[in-house]
């Protein structure tokens, strides 16, 4: 398939100081390279006395550094050479003497060392006692660190391993993975604002039925997290879906397009973009029994009422002005491309992707789609199959270029 991951290739360095949680990005070495990329640690004196080095190494299948010179490699400074060759360097955990080094601009371990000597992204993920998190030194030095343009990755809430409960739980590899994503990442959606609908809607009949689709919601959480990937700020409203939230977006979980249009509607004067991937249904029972329904033995006949096209609604409101840029997909299962035109231009859309609905490797439930895109100048291009997430990407590049011109 083509589409090739972010990380792949790209070399990471990973400075472990020394707290408890270090133990926890055992696993993250593992992740990274499953990811595709290349994992160089490097250690703390400190560090080395919660996990040892070799673990490390038979994770990362490379030696690990924790000194600044290396007596048996006297050619190879490690503060110079590795950060010559690192794409990105990440501290996790990070300590509260680890920030306080970093933030005074010190350089007396390797791992700070590093990061002085560096030209790459780096991300900080601090884990302390939530005392030590909350103190107000450091709070300045971690402000102080973000002055230098490192990201920080925030702690987790909860139960910490010195047995008191507040922030400063490392944050789960979900939030770290998509700081480095973003690191790498052409940051061209930097302060807009986008919203994306997501997943089916559910259309109540009684208590306990509704009239639904078989929409997972994936390739709008896809959009949702790429588009936070590239700066923006992300709202998404999606139907019932088993998706987790994702991080650091604005969800709003709602159950029928009626809420869905609620939702929408009320924000998109605030939006530069609205990218509309939700199933909505259509129709909705035309009415709603609030005792459960039971069976007479006579067959059972529904009424459908239509639910409000909510993409078009939004279309009429837009006018002519530019913004917000309207992003619709079209569920089609035959001659696409003239009922993709039909549908850009009768709901007033700037860009429109077609996805094949007959297709087992495109459309629901699956983690792959393959569309074609149509735009507001005519433009026609067909996207190979890809992942729902490169998919996604691809839909921002082209969104980006739209709000450029
Ligand atoms: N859409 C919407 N509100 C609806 C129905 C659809 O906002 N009530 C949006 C979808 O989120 C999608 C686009 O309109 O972005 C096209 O949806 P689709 O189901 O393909 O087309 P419809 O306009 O419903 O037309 P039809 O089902 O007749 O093909």
């Amino acid at each position: 398939m083509p589409g090739g991951n972010l990380l792949t290739d790209k070399k990471i360095i990973l400075g472990i100081s020394g707290g408890i949680a270090a133990y926890k990005v055992a696993d993250w070495v593992r992740k990274l390279r499953r990811e595709g990329a290349g994992v160089q640690v490097v250690m703390t004196g400190d560090a080395t006395r919660f996990v040892t080095p070799l673990t490390f190494a038979a994770l990362s299948g490379r030696k690990v550094y924790e000194g600044m010179f290396d007596p048996n490699d006297v050619e190879r400074i490690p503060h110079i050479s590795l950060a010559a060759e690192a794409d990105l360097i990440l501290i996790a955990p990070a300590t509260a003497q680890t920030i306080a080094r970093l933030a005074s601009g010190m350089a007396d371990d390797l791992p700070a060392a590093l990061v002085l000597a560096h030209q790459s992204p780096v991300i900080i993920c601090p884990a302390m006692n939530c005392n030590m998190y909350l103190h107000p030194a450091t709070q300045a030095n971690l402000d102080r660190l973000k002055t230098y343009g490192y990201r920080i990755v925030e702690p987790g809430r909860g139960s910490l391993a010195c047995d008191t409960e507040g922030p400063g739980r490392l944050a789960d590899w979900s939030y770290a993975k998509e700081a480095i994503y973003a690191a790498l990442t052409k940051q061209n959606l930097a302060d807009r604002k986008v919203l994306v609908t997501a997943g089916p809607t559910h259309e109540p009949l009684d208590p306990v039925r509704y009239l639904g689709n078989r929409s997972s919601g994936r390739m709008g959480f896809a959009l949702a997290v790429t588009a936070r990937r590239r700066g923006a700020e992300v709202t998404l409203v999606t139907g019932p879906s088993e998706l987790p939230d994702p991080p650091e977006i604005n969800v709003i979980r709602i159950s029928s397009a009626e809420e869905m249009a609620a939702e929408v509607l009320e924000r998109c004067q605030d939006m530069d973009v609205i990218v509309k991937a939700a199933a909505v249904s259509d129709f909705r029972p035309a009415e709603y029994s609030a005792g459960k329904l039971k069976k007479a033995g006579a067959g059972f006949t529904m009424n459908l009422t239509e639910n409000p096209d909510i993409l078009k609604t939004l279309g009429e409101r837009k006018g002519k002005s530019p913004l917000p840029l309207l992003v619709g997909f079209a569920a089609e299962s035959g001659d696409f491309i003239n009922e993709g035109r039909r549908k850009l231009r009768e709901k007033n859309l700037d860009l429109l992707a077609i996805n094949d609905i007959t297709s087992k490797e495109a459309g629901f439930g699956v983690e792959t789609n393959r569309i074609t895109l149509l735009n507001r100048h005519g433009d026609q291009e067909k996207i190979p199959l890809l992942s729902k997430e490169d998919t996604a990407d691809l839909i921002w590049k082209r969104v980006a270029d739209l709000l450029a011109q």
